[in-house]
């Protein structure tokens, strides 16, 4: 089989991560890429990715700055890890190209630049893939399993709170301006994707919206201390952004939010919490109630049924006799039925984001649809704009008006300065 001529298109933090989970999946025996290119305008960046695809692969991308040059490389897929402001730009010129394009999470920066891509896969013969990666670990397959085989009875609620970070900088100054894709959006579209994987749609959104921490501080400036810096790849350029810096994105939200199927939902999102930190995901039914660990954890899920023990060990798989993970999956985590599993998390996400390009592979050659598609990533992103829309206007939005665009007072000065 021939390989897929592959190219990074932004080769900072995730685009780095990529590139582990790309040879983790080929470790696993699923060699399906060629890395032939590495393109990003700061050369510092592609030439470091080269650099380490070359000792994972034996062979040294080319390094390019942009997407013409890319072209005369020859690629027929990309992956797309820029900064969430030019993966519209980016994504809807390789579509237009013929390339498959893979692109990280937000789809688009705003729901609008999400409508372009989704346009643009449209009208290509290219496939588009939303490396969303939260559902794609194997706890989060166990507990859409345990929820399809009714072991709750009904769903009737969701709480999913996370409180932490204080005025800590989280990861890169851009994450915490608006227009280049808050924290609201940057962690709320994974939990965006995950709630409606495990619970399906979402409807309407009532929230409000605060920015409590107008300026961040960074920890790692100047190399001194250590921030937040998922996988260890961050801090060659943490310690050379600001101390403190302003903040223009909101970083607290408190939602509440109603699914198509009835399932009300408590969401709380607050990225400035100075108390006791916590993280829940719990989901109550007609029978019983699941708890979940955070995702990418490995630690196991918690069921509680009415007059019976905790259930939080192997015999959750009694209860889905019929659930096995995918066969990419099973080779990176080494089983097709788990419950628990225990690696460091570097390793944890290089395996997660292999499934991401394992599932790329098969949709481009032929086999199966892509996991999260555009629909799905404009979903994210519209929920995610949902509560930050109806923190803005004081009413409650359907997620079908953030679709159509026709709520768009927060994303308005965003879209100006795209241009779009
Ligand atoms: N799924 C996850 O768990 C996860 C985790 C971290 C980041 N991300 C996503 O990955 C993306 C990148 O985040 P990051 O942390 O790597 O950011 P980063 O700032 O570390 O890196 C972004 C890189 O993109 C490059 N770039 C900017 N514009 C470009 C263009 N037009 N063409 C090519 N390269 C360009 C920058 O020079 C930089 O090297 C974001 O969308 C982010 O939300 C996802």
């Amino acid at each position: 089989m021939n390989k897929i001529r592959l190219a990074i298109v932004g080769c900072g933090g995730m685009g780095h991560r990529h590139l582990y989970g790309l040879a983790e999946l080929h470790r696993a025996g699923w060699e399906r890429f060629d890395l032939v290119g590495a393109c990003d305008p700061v050369a510092e960046n592609a030439e470091s990715l080269a650099e380490q695809a070359a000792e994972h692969f034996g062979n040294r991308p080319t390094v390019v700055s942009n997407l013409d040059e890319l072209a005369e490389v020859g690629v027929e897929a990309v992956d797309v890890t820029t900064t969430p402001r030019y993966h519209h730009t980016v994504a809807v010129e390789t579509l237009e190209r013929g390339w498959h394009t893979m692109v990280e999470k937000p789809m688009g920066l705003t729901v609008r630049a999400c409508n372009l891509i989704r346009q643009a896969a449209a009208e290509s013969d290219a496939i588009l893939s939303v490396a969303e990666n939260y559902r794609r670990d194997p706890i989060n397959r166990l507990a859409k399993a345990l929820l399809n085989a009714g072991v709750i009875g009904h769903p009737r609620f969701l709480i999913h709170h996370t409180v932490g970070g204080g005025d800590r900088m989280l990861i890169s100054v851009w994450r915490h301006q608006k227009d280049q894709s808050g924290v609201l959006l940057d962690v709320g579209v994974h939990y965006a994707d995950m709630i409606e994987y495990l619970l399906g749609e979402i409807e309407t959104v009532y929230a409000k919206t605060r920015l409590y921490e107008p300026i961040r501080k960074n920890p790692a400036a100047g190399g001194g201390g250590s921030g937040s810096n998922p996988a260890g790849v961050y801090g060659r350029w943490q310690k050379d952004m600001p101390a403190e810096f302003e903040a223009t994105a909101e970083d607290a939200a408190y939602a509440m939010l109603t699914f198509k199927n009835g399932v009300i939902g408590q969401y709380i999102e607050d990225h400035a919490g100075h108390g006791q930190g916590f993280w829940t995901r719990q989901i109550h039914g007609s029978r019983g109630s699941i708890d979940l660990p955070s995702d990418r954890s490995g630690g196991t899920i918690a069921l509680h049924i009415e007059g019976n023990e905790v259930v939080n060990d192997d015999r959750l798989l009694d209860l889905v006799p019929d659930f096995h993970l995918d066969a990419v999956t099973v080779d990176l985590f080494g089983g097709d039925r788990l419950w628990c599993y225990d690696f460091p998390f570097p390793e944890t996400d290089r395996k997660i984001i292999a499934i991401e390009y394992g599932d790329f592979a098969e949709a481009i050659s032929g086999k199966g649809t892509v996991e999260v598609d555009a629909e799905q990533g404009t979903r994210s992103v519209a929920v995610s704009y949902g509560i930050l829309e109806s923190g803005e206007t004081g009413r409650l939005v359907t997620i079908d008006e953030m679709l159509a665009e026709s709520v768009d007072a927060y994303q308005q000065s965003i879209n100006e300065s795209l241009g779009i």
